[in-house]
């Protein structure tokens, strides 16, 4: 082609820029730069050319020739290097660095409440106990009525309590999942079982048609009280109660299983005290300590130098409360006892302050 027109090469710059541009990889490229500036190529063709075009025509057309591989000359070098840097990056891809530390998956962690429920719960699952559960928002009949609470008890105070309507409460302990487990231990067919939750405690035992099951359970739960939350106290904790009623239940029966119980989870040398206290729902009652293991009982700031770390409370069912849960008292006794489980997570795990317990936040739940 030897009738070059300057249009002509001016296109051929437009070409190669446009097919350098649109080159998927380098040997694509490489095609490229054959097809315009190779031996054989369109831009060295029409370089040749020049010399054999009419004189006044040779200035022009040559300016546009060198424009023209100019042109092409940078297209390809800039596409080059953009094809090179994308196989770099590809290649670092690729690579595996055998040396590199893994990324593990990011796990979720127990929290320090549950490790220590799910021990609790072990340690009576393996003495013969179930797992059972009430609802947070409980019946006011229940929390305080059925647990022979009589109608003016200061902790029925509103500032003691959080209360969500006349009849209904965020519960203060886990005591009434008792009369909730013992109802639930009459027969199928018993009216006890549909019995209205407000109905007076005294008249349950009346709708029985039957001789209710033994009860032995145990309540792992969140509970409220209206407290100020500081360093040691929170409005909300979670308590662990303990429940069996049966035939001729006594306290030996209460003070054996409570020190299999501390020994199991405080170790093998922990011994229990028991100091009379009062519950309504239970009579007697005693609240329970176990030796300081931090001072051996010498005294220290653990137990504020008494040498004995109070856990919770207990004592035999009251007849009140048996008769709320529809079991005859003449028949039956039992004992129950319950506990915070917040301090027993707290010395556990060396917590200091309560509340990030239930602060959610990640730098402190990563440590279980
Ligand atoms: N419910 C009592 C409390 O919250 C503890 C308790 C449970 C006492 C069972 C006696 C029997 O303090």
């Amino acid at each position: 082609m030897s009738d070059w027109t300057v249009e002509d090469i001016e296109k051929l710059g437009e070409q190669v820029e446009a097919e350098a541009a649109a080159a998927p990889d380098l040997q694509a490229l490489e095609q490229v730069r054959i097809a315009y500036l190779g031996r054989e190529g369109r831009i060295t063709a029409a370089l040749k050319a020049i010399g054999k075009m009419p004189a006044d025509q040779r200035p022009a057309a040559g300016k546009a020739a060198n424009l023209a591989r100019q042109r092409a000359q940078q297209a390809i070098a800039s596409r080059r290097k953009e094809l090179e840097a994308a196989q770099t990056r590809a290649g670092a891809d690729d690579q595996l660095d055998v040396t590199l530390p893994g990324v593990g998956p990011e796990l979720g962690h127990r929290h320090p409440i549950m490790i220590v429920l799910e021990e609790l719960c072990d340690i009576f699952i393996g003495m013969g106990y179930e797992v059972v559960s009430g609802p947070e928002a409980e019946w006011q009949a229940l929390n305080w009525t059925a647990l022979n609470y009589p109608p003016d008890h200061p902790a029925m105070d509103e500032q003691a309590s959080f209360y969500v309507n006349d009849e209904v409460m965020l519960r203060t302990h886990t005591s009434p999942v008792q009369i909730r487990a013992m109802r639930a231990r009459h027969q199928p067919d018993c009216p006890v079982r549909q019995l209205d939750w407000r109905v007076p405690p005294m008249e349950v035992l009346g709708h029985c048609r039957c001789t209710p099951s033994p009860v032995r359970v145990v309540v792992p739960g969140r509970t409220y009280r209206r407290e100020s939350v500081t360093l040691t106290h929170h409005d909300i904790f979670y308590q662990f109660e303990c429940l069996l009623i049966g035939e001729g239940i006594s306290f030996a029966d209460l003070h054996g299983t409570m020190a299999t119980f501390v020994r199991e989870y405080f170790g093998p040398n922990t011994r229990i005290r028991f100091r009379p206290d009062f519950f309504p729902f239970t009579e007697p009652s005693a609240d329970f300590s176990i030796n300081c293991e931090m001072c051996g009982g010498e005294g220290c700031r653990f137990c504020k130098d008494s040498g004995w770390v109070e856990i919770g409370g207990s004592g035999l069912v009251h007849p009140n409360v048996l008769t709320a849960g529809g079991y005859d008292p003449d028949k039956v006794s039992g004992f129950a006892f319950g506990f915070g489980v917040d301090r027993l997570a707290q010395r556990r795990f060396h917590i200091e302050d309560i509340r990030t317990l239930y602060e959610n936040d990640m730098r402190f739940l990563r440590q279980f």
